[in-house]
This record gives structure tokens, C-alpha cells and sequence, in this order.
């Protein structure tokens, strides 16, 4: 399908919130397409939520715009909580209820047959690792454990959009890599959008195909987490680290001669070489033509903290 044809899931136009005389977000600009997980990042009080708040319908816009699915937030807040999973910041739940009460309160608000209702509850308390507790009042629940089930509530509902507002914060590292795993998957699955908000880089990074750096409630940067990294590593290019046990001018040549090479430095006993691709292979049979002995290759990939430093520094 060509990018034009894509249905947009959000999009706001010069979408504007002012809390007294302060601007928090500043004629925002957002555009996310069907199937994307975007990281929606920045530093606190950036305008992140408020900007997710204007999205839902929570709250109105000083000015501009927002659509989900063609659905005027502002104008039609039923229609796009209809189609829209939202975790906040803080979850709520109906605290003196337990969590299969919860949970089967949202399949039968949206509409769940009656018949598949319990099955349903348990299969999502069961992923999200809180079947013991099912019957348990949501009041007692840690802050992780209700996390956990805000992201079960989403099971149920199986919306078109999810937004999650730091979805794993309190949950243990070893949960977070589950849960993240876990929303990327039903992501797949059922084509559901992903809007994450969060100061995690590395989840980010884990699971995301898009970001967007809010900064003082404006865009700086928005793309395509693969092309922003590229960018940050300066034009396209992939840096290998070799570690060698010795290094003679002739290995360093023979590297060099490789199409694709761009530099090759040598910094104590390891070579820094930038390439256009991915070329470790034909590295390796250079090092071994050479009689070179080989202790170690990495690849440095951009990291996501490489391009959050590099715009929020601009900003
Ligand atoms: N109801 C409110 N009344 C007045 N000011 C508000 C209100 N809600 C948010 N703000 C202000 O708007 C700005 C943006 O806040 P917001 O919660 O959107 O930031 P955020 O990017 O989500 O930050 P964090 O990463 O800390 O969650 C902050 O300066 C905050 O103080
Ligand atoms: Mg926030």
C-alpha cells in the first residue's frame, strides 16, 4: 500500500493548549498511520499528557485540531473513546471491586458477549500474570500489579488505538520486557496503533517504529526510528569496532580496500571503522587474509539516547 493511501490514525492540526497565559503545547503538528508504534517522548512537563488529554477529548483545545480515525476529539469524544485503549498516568479502577469485576465491567461496556465475557477476563488476567489475584480487590494491588491490569483492560477491549502514558512505570524490569513484548505483539495481530508516552529510552527503542520529541510543548524531531538514528550517526553510516591482538598497516589496507569502507582509525588496540553497511563479514576474511587474530567485532547501531541527546540539545 502507498503512503498515501494509508489511513491516518491521528492527526492534529496547529493543536494549541494554554493553562492561564503559558503555552503548554505549541501548535502541534502530528501525523501517525495505521500500525505504527510511536514513542511520544520528552522531557517532564513538556506537554505530553495534556497533548494525549486533548487527543482523547478530556480536554479542549485552546486552538487547532485533533482527529482520530476522522473522528473530531473535541466534537465526538464518545465515538473515539470507542475505538481508543487508554492507560493513564495514574490508573484508575473501581478500587472496592476485584479485578475480574473490573475487567469484566469493560467487556460488557464494550459490548462483549455475555458467553465469552469470563473467558475473556481470565485469558487477560493470565497474560498479564495476575490470575492469582483475580479475585482479589483492586484496592490492595501494588502500583505494578494495577499497571498490569490497566494493560489486561486493554486486552479485553482490543481497541484500534492504544495510548499509553508510561505504561511500565512500577512494573519489575523482568515485567516490563513481557509487557512491552506483549502490547508490539497485539499490535501486530490486530493492526492496533501504539502512542507510548515515556522516559525509558531503551523500551522505546525496544518496540517503537516511530517517535516524537516534544520539547517545551513543540515537535523538534518526528520520524522513523531507523532513518532519526541513521541521521544521528551522521549520513547513514554504521560504525564497527574491531578488536584485534595486533594491528600492522597492512591488516589496516587490507580493510580499507573493501568497497563500502568510508574510514578505518585505529584508537589503542581496537579499529574504529565506518561503513555505509553492514559489512562484518567481508571484515572478518579481510583480518584472516591478512593473518590477523580476531578478539572481538561490535556493531554500534544508533542508540535512541544518541537521538533524544542530539535533538533535545538543539531544542
Ligand atoms: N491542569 C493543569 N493546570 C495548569 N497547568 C497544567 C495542568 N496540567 C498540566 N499543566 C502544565 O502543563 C505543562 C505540561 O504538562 P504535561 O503533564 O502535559 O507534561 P508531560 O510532558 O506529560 O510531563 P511528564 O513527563 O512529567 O509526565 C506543565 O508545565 C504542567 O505544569
Ligand atoms: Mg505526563
Amino acid at each position: 500500500m502507498s503512503k498515501l493511501t494509508e489511513q491516518l490514525v491521528v492527526e492534529t492540526v496547529d493543536l494549541t493548549k494554554n493553562y492561564d497565559k503559558t503555552t503548554v503545547v505549541d501548535k502541534l503538528n502530528l501525523r501517525i498511520e495505521e500500525g505504527d508504534i510511536f514513542g511520544f517522548l520528552g522531557p517532564n512537563g513538556a506537554g505530553k499528557t495534556t497533548t494525549i488529554l486533548m487527543l482523547l477529548g478530556l480536554t479542549e483545545p485552546t486552538s487547532g485540531t485533533a482527529h482520530i480515525y476522522g473522528y473530531n476529539s473535541t466534537r465526538e469524544p464518545l465515538k473515539v473513546k470507542r475505538i481508543t485503549g487508554y492507560v493513564p498516568e495514574k490508573v484508575g479502577f473501581y478500587e472496592d471491586l476485584t479485578a475480574s469485576y473490573n475487567l469484566a465491567y469493560t467487556a460488557r461496556l464494550n459490548g462483549l458477549p455475555e458467553d465469552l465475557v469470563t473467558k475473556r477476563v481470565n485469558e487477560s488476567l493470565g497474560t498479564v500474570g495476575l490470575s492469582h489475584v483475580a479475585e482479589q480487590q483492586v484496592g490492595e494491588f501494588s502500583r505494578g500489579m494495577k499497571q498490569r491490569l490497566a494493560i489486561a483492560d486493554i486486552l479485553i477491549k482490543m481497541p484500534k488505538v492504544a495510548i499509553l502514558d508510561e505504561p511500565t512505570s512500577g512494573i519489575d524490569p523482568e515485567g516490563i520486557v513481557q509487557m512491552l513484548d506483549l502490547i508490539a505483539d497485539i499490535a501486530k495481530e490486530i493492526k492496533m496503533t501504539v502512542i507510548m508516552c515515556s522516559h525509558q529510552l531503551y523500551q522505546v527503542q525496544r518496540i517503537c517504529n516511530r517517535v516524537g520529541i516534544l520539547v517545551n510543548g513543540k515537535l523538534v524531531v518526528e520520524g522513523l526510528l531507523d532513518q532519526l538514528g541513521r541521521e544521528a550517526l551522521g549520513g547513514g553510516r554504521l560504525r564497527i569496532e574491531v578488536k584485534l591482538t595486533e594491528i600492522t598497516s597492512k591488516l589496516i589496507d587490507c580493510i580499507k580496500r573493501i568497497s563500502g569502507i568510508v574510514s578505518v582509525e585505529r584508537s589503542g588496540d581496537l579499529l574504529l571503522i565506518t561503513c555505509l553497511e553492514d559489512l562484518r563479514p567481508k571484515i572478518a576474511k579481510a583480518i584472516i587474509d591478512a593473518n590477523g587474530l580476531l578478539v572481538e567485532m561490535k556493531i554500534q547501531r544508533y542508540a535512541l539516547e544518541d537521538i533524544y541527546r542530539k535533538y533535545f540539545r538543539e531544542a
